[in-house]
């Protein structure tokens, strides 16, 4: 298949929307020369930033990486291109584990490279997961409860012992660990934990699930261009959590809604607060 025929394929399944769509931008081995891609990728989640934050903690790497979540596999490719490993990216969502495949090919990987596996991990999964060097998790387990597992988290209540829980078992499977999460659970229903307590509530659950925290970061200074810098936790008293400023003014309320583009901005720093989390067991 041409170059031209896999990228009007990828078109048509990134046309097919779904609630994880538009979430991850697409890796830099995929040249949109014709920008194509444009309005159906992510540019709000700071894939790069986030990935660069990895990068610079993670010095060297082999083996195996395991992506959970994998949505279009922006951190597997990435991963792939800059370490000597092989990887295993699981998403659930068949239109993206599709689009990961054709992917893989427009950056000229070969399937033995990286495996896509259009199924979901659950808490009963993981058993049979194989032995990995590095565990991707990214965003994934505050879904717990509404896109998988919904028998074990059937309220916010439960979310709590069930992460836990899952994340003890992840230890079983590899060493390292990159971890990121949401703090709302079902997308409304509540809040995990109160926006300033993010870091401290992020950082117990690694510990209580067996995680050694080897470094967390945070971005600090919202202002352009910023950049996730590593933060020094403490274990036992209070993290301080550096929250963007909402703007209340009244024209920039009116600017929001006829321009549409700050909205788009404060979602980006409202993602960008999520703490990114290196661990090791
Ligand atoms: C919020 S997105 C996060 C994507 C990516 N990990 C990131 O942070 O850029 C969650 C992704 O996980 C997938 N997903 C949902 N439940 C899953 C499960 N049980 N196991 C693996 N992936 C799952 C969704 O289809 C979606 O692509």
């Amino acid at each position: 298949m041409s170059n031209d025929s896999l990228q009007a394929e990828l078109v048509d399944l990134l046309l097919e929307n779904a609630k994880h769509t538009t979430y991850q931008m697409l890796p830099p081995c995929v040249k949109d020369q014709d920008n194509r891609f444009g309005r159906l990728i992510g540019t709000q989640r700071q894939d790069e930033k986030r990935y660069d934050w990895l990068k610079s903690n993670m010095p060297s790497l082999t083996g195996r990486v395991i992506d959970i979540g994998a949505n279009l596999g922006y951190f597997s490719f990435r991963t792939l291109q800059d370490y000597q490993v092989n990887i295993v990216a699981y998403e659930p969502y068949k239109p993206h584990a599709k689009a990961i495949s054709i992917i893989r090919k427009l950056c000229d990987f070969e399937a033995k490279q990286m495996k896509v596996v259009d199924q979901g991990i659950g808490l009963r999964e993981i058993e049979a997961l194989p032995q990995a060097d590095l565990l991707i998790l990214l965003n994934v387990i505050q879904h717990a409860g509404e896109d998988y597992d919904q028998d074990l988290v059937d309220n916010i209540q439960n979310w709590r012992s069930y992460a836990v829980n899952y994340l003890t078992k992840l230890r079983s499977k590899a060493d390292k660990l990159f971890f990121q999460m949401g703090y709302t659970w079902l997308g409304y229903a509540g809040k995990l934990c109160k926006d300033e307590n993010i870091i401290d509530f992020t950082a117990s659950l690694l510990v209580d699930a067996g995680w050694q925290i080897k470094s967390c970061g945070i971005i600090k200074d919202f202002s352009e261009p910023f950049t996730y810098q590593n933060y020094d936790i403490a274990l036992t008293t209070h993290n301080k959590v550096f929250l963007p400023k909402q703007n209340r003014n009244f024209f920039f309320k009116v600017k929001r809604k006829v321009l549409r583009y700050p909205k788009n901005q404060a979602m980006s720093y409202r993602f960008a607060q999520r703490p990114l989390w290196f661990c090791e067991k």
